[in-house]
């Protein structure tokens, strides 16, 4: 199977039996990556079960068609999560889905890949574009942002202690030369650290907090989770696996407020939504066992809803 294997998939065991897979059940995978869960998933399904799979990189999809075109089972489009409710509507997919996944973030080849401008570690194009196809590269950005923003960027998305500094840093060198790749960005960050400065790579937080930004990915989160909530059935199971706070933050939260109706905050009522989403067991991290097998499972959580119509 073409490039299948350059991506390990994330608690992948837990997933599978979060989702509960029903053989003749309706399934999507948001983020199909390189199909670690999708081939699993359509293990479990018969001849009348359903895969929708969908990723936002093109070069996911072209692997997605290699390798599941032939499968009649499986529907395969390329498309950002922040469009899924548009997705489900047109497949008529409202309350018809038994099971949605989303392993959120970047894969391994898309960080592998130097020409992807992902890694701080392969020098390449300041890209950061998940899809290639369309916007504004990490390049693009930092050649017309102002400093305002960037210092926001880097604090909000990235939670960096020395965003000031390094946005001001960012500027200045824009100035002189454009800033084109990801050595480049990575020696001005390195280079605002103190001396002596122990712990993460100082670029980690920069780059992951431009990777947000250039894909928009909080508020893509949030308009899939909302877009799932209503795709779900009856009983319907949603799964999120997410590798860092901000994104785990917006799940929980997500999950938390479907049971509060919406009503205005002066009455004394405490209503109870008509469907909301019940929580099912506790935060999932990975097993020791994964972890000495993928060190890129170290940061993964995963949270379980059930959708329930009252
Ligand atoms: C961690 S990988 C998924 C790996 C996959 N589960 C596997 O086992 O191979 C995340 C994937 O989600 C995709 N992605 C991230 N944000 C997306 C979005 N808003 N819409 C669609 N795909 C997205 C990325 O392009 C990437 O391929």
């Amino acid at each position: 199977m073409p490039e299948l294997h350059q991506h390990v998939p994330v608690l992948l065991e837990e997933a599978l039996r979060a989702l509960r897979i029903k053989p003749d059940g309706v399934y999507i995978d948001c983020t199909f990556g390189r199909g670690g869960h999708s081939r699993s998933i359509l293990q479990n399904l018969s001849q009348q079960g359903r895969l929708y799979l969908l990723d936002q990189d093109p070069a996911a999809i072209k692997i997605a068609k290699q390798v599941f075109a032939d499968d009649q089972r499986v529907q395969i489009t390329h498309e950002s999560f922040a469009n899924l409710l548009e997705m489900g509507e047109s497949l008529a997919l409202r309350e018809r889905v038994d099971g949605i996944l989303f392993d959120l973030g970047v894969s391994s080849p898309q960080l592998d890949q130097a020409e992807r401008g992902f890694s701080f570690s392969n020098d390449g194009p300041l890209d950061m574009r998940m899809n290639t196809t369309t916007g504004e590269s990490a390049a693009q950005w930092l050649a017309r942002v102002p400093l305002e923003e960037l210092i926001t960027v880097l604090r909000d998305y990235g939670e960096e202690k020395y965003a000031k500094k390094i946005a001001a840093k960012i500027i200045a060198e824009q100035k002189k030369n454009a800033i084109t790749t990801t050595k480049a960005l990575a020696d001005i960050v390195c280079s605002c650290y103190p001396a002596g400065y122990q712990g993460i790579h100082p670029a980690t937080r920069t780059f992951q907090a431009i990777r947000i930004y250039i894909n928009q990915e909080l508020t893509a989160l949030h308009d899939g989770l909302q877009a799932a909530f209503e795709l779900l059935s009856n009983h319907g199971r949603l799964v999120v696996i997410s590798f860092h706070s901000l994104e785990d933050r917006i799940v929980k939260r997500f999950i938390r407020d479907t049971r509060k109706e919406d009503v205005p905050k002066n009455l004394p009522v405490i209503a109870q939504a008509s469907e909301y989403l019940k929580t099912v067991g506790k935060l999932i991290r990975p097993q020791q066992r994964e972890l000495e097998q993928n060190a890129r499972a170290r940061s993964a959580r995963m949270r379980v809803a059930e959708k329930v119509l009252v």
